[in-house]
């Protein structure tokens, strides 16, 4: 769906992009999506992804004027734990390099600086940053590490991640003064995505819009236009306005609808159905 939170997402991000295009020796910003879990960090992501990749192939072909493949955009979700030398040997898998296992440290940098040059990368989008501890020898390092791959290489960086901003990512897990001296900050572009409201009039009108956008998805027999929208209230107050859980609800209410017979969502239906853990406790407490 094209919410408002991705297209203001996007268009952070297309600022980004064009401004690094312009220098091409200049030190490159990068972007930080960050937001509570299932607003949709990753679809927006990938998405962005998805898209350039598509574009850059349509202009240039599948191929630089070497004969390399081009690979446009680099993703890489992370694991717990993930180390500097992971982090590498993670880069280098996903171009396929036969050296990623067996390669000292420094090595694999300098070879993950290849790869991006040969396949013309331009963006590497790594997610689920949260699995670092900013605060830990090892997050600081990677955060070191992440600094001087933006020097050396030719491309936005694209971060994503839970509550960054708390796990002290723009701080570099400094603390007090020293937090001034992080370059993160002053390198990074921020771009938060918010749940859906109901409780403003344009928070209401964006909510409705997507829920409008859903219905027409929705194949039921009985299926007719207003079914979730007319339910809007209710729908927000199941789901606090959290995009994955919407969908996710959507998913059991027309299983529900089909298996009862009903063929299309009605207000007992979506008070019926059971949703995930979080919304469930938030609703409660609402
Ligand atoms: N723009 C969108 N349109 C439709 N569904 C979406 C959209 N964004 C998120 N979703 C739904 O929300 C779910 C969680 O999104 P995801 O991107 O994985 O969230 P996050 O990475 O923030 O945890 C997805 O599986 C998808 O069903
Ligand atoms: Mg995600």
């Amino acid at each position: 769906m094209h919410t408002a939170h991705l297209a203001r997402a996007y268009g952070v991000m297309d600022q980004v992009m064009a401004s690094n295009r312009r220098d091409s020796d200049r030190l490159r910003g990068a972007v930080v999506i960050y937001a509570a879990p299932a607003l949709g960090k990753t679809t927006i992501a990938t998405r962005y992804a998805r898209d350039l990749h598509r574009k850059i192939l349509r202009r240039y072909g599948p191929r630089t004027p070497e004969g390399q493949q081009r690979l446009p955009v680099v993703y890489l979700p992370l694991s717990a734990g993930t180390t500097l030398k992971g982090l590498n040997q993670k880069l280098l898998r996903f171009y396929g390099h036969p050296a990623a296992t067996r390669s000292t440290r420094a090595e694999l940098g300098s070879l993950a600086v290849d790869c991006v040059q040969a396949c013309r990368t331009q963006l590497i989008i790594i997610d689920d940053l949260h699995f670092i501890d900013f605060k830990h020898r090892h997050g600081h390092e990677v955060s070191n590490h992440l600094k001087g791959l933006a020097n050396e290489m030719p491309v936005t960086f694209m971060y994503v991640g839970v509550r960054l901003r708390e796990k002290k990512f723009f701080d570099e897990g400094l603390l007090g003064e020293d937090a001034v001296y992080a370059q993160t900050s002053r390198r990074a572009t921020r771009c938060e995505v918010a749940p859906f409201t109901h409780a403003t009039t344009s928070g209401a009108r964006a909510w409705s819009a997507l829920l409008a956008a859903l219905e027409a998805h929705v194949i039921l027999a009985d299926a007719h236009p207003g079914m979730l929208t007319d339910h809007a209230k209710l729908l927000a107050m199941r789901t606090q306005g959290c995009i994955g859980s919407l969908t996710n609800l959507l998913d059991r209410v027309c299983h529900l609808a089909i298996a009862t017979g009903t063929e299309t969502i009605t207000r007992e239906l979506i008070t019926q159905v059971t949703i995930d853990n979080a919304a469930e406790l938030s609703a409660g407490t609402a």
